[in-house]
């Protein structure tokens, strides 16, 4: 979940550039981010993540029954970008973001950084940001260059719980080598697994969890690492990033009254707004 990444890491971006959600959803899965490649200042624009996967696929839940996936995200402004305030979004927008999306900033001292989920899939496999772009001329960290924007987007649960245990969603391994003795079924699912050392008749007992299929049987042979089961997860994390977003600095702040009765400012003008809502650009990295 983004609220464990928000407990457990200052900064989501680690200095190698990896998002930390990758630390505990450990399949890579794309992701698609899309924004304006220009933007003015002071300014209601959208970044729309897209996290896309088989609607019917089901997951191992957290009580070992089947379900749907959920999805969330970290989207990593520039400083002194952040989430559009209410009354600057416009209704058409609004309906775009569904309203009832509620993103949050990372810290209340990182309001660049927003975070959403977990949300279900089947609804929010596509998410739009409403972003307010910052104003150079009130604030003082804002300049007028490219930007980088960089976003994580996953879908699924995740396999490392925060205190670094296993999550049902993910593959089980032998701890040590020798004979498969018992298996145990348990009563509310999952299994105990008896491992005896053929060596030192050393036993050493495996549990696996309600979830993940078993993959061997009484009898069998096996080595330490091996796997016990298979690994249910179908879901994954993705990173992308869009190297250049720029804030445009408008004409009318840079001549402002004079130049704009001229006709030079109104084709400028046009020129500029037309280019900023036409001009989008796409960027996909994977994992
Ligand atoms: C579950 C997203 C960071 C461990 C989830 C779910 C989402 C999500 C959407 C629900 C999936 C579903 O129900 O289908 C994210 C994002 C992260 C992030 C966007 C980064 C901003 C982390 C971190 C950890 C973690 C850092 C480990 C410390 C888990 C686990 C689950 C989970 C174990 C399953 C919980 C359960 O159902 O018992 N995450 N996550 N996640 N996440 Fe993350």
């Amino acid at each position: 979940y983004p609220i464990f990444a928000q407990q457990g890491y200052e900064n989501p971006r680690e200095a190698t550039g990896r998002i930390v959600c990758a630390n505990c959803h450990l399949a890579s899965k794309p992701v698609d981010i899309e924004v304006p490649q220009a933007v003015l200042p002071d300014t209601v624009f959208e970044a729309v993540l897209r996290i896309p996967y088989d609607m019917q696929l089901k997951q191992v839940l957290a009580n070992g029954k089947k379900g749907g996936l959920n999805v969330g995200a970290v989207l990593i402004l520039p400083e002194g970008f952040e989430l559009a305030p209410p009354d600057r979004i416009s209704p058409e927008l609004k309906r775009k973001v569904y309203g009832n999306l509620s993103f949050q900033s990372y810290r209340p001292d990182k309001k660049n950084i927003l975070v959403i989920g977990p949300v279900p899939g089947k609804k929010y496999s596509e998410i739009v940001f409403p972003i307010l772009s910052p104003d150079p001329a009130t604030k003082k960290d804002a300049y007028f260059l490219k930007y980088p924007i960089y976003v994580g987007g996953n879908r699924g649960r995740g396999q490392i719980y925060p205190d670094g245990s296993k999550s049902n969603n993910t593959v089980y391994n032998a701890t040590s080598t020798g004979i498969v003795k018992k298996i145990l079924r348990k009563e509310k699912g999952g299994y105990e697994i008896s491992i005896v050392d053929a060596s030192d008749g050393r036993q050493v007992i495996d549990t696996i969890p309600p979830g993940p299929e078993l993959l061997v049987s009484e009898g069998e042979s096996i080595k330490l690492d091996q796997p016990l089961t298979s690994n249910p997860n179908v879901g994954g994390f993705g990173q992308g990033e869009c190297k250049k977003i720029v804030l445009q600095e408008s004409i009318t702040r840079s001549k402002p009254f004079c130049s704009s009765s001229h006709p030079l400012f109104w084709h400028k003008f046009f020129w500029f707004s037309k280019r900023n809502s036409l001009k989008r650009f796409s960027c996909t990295k994977m994992n």
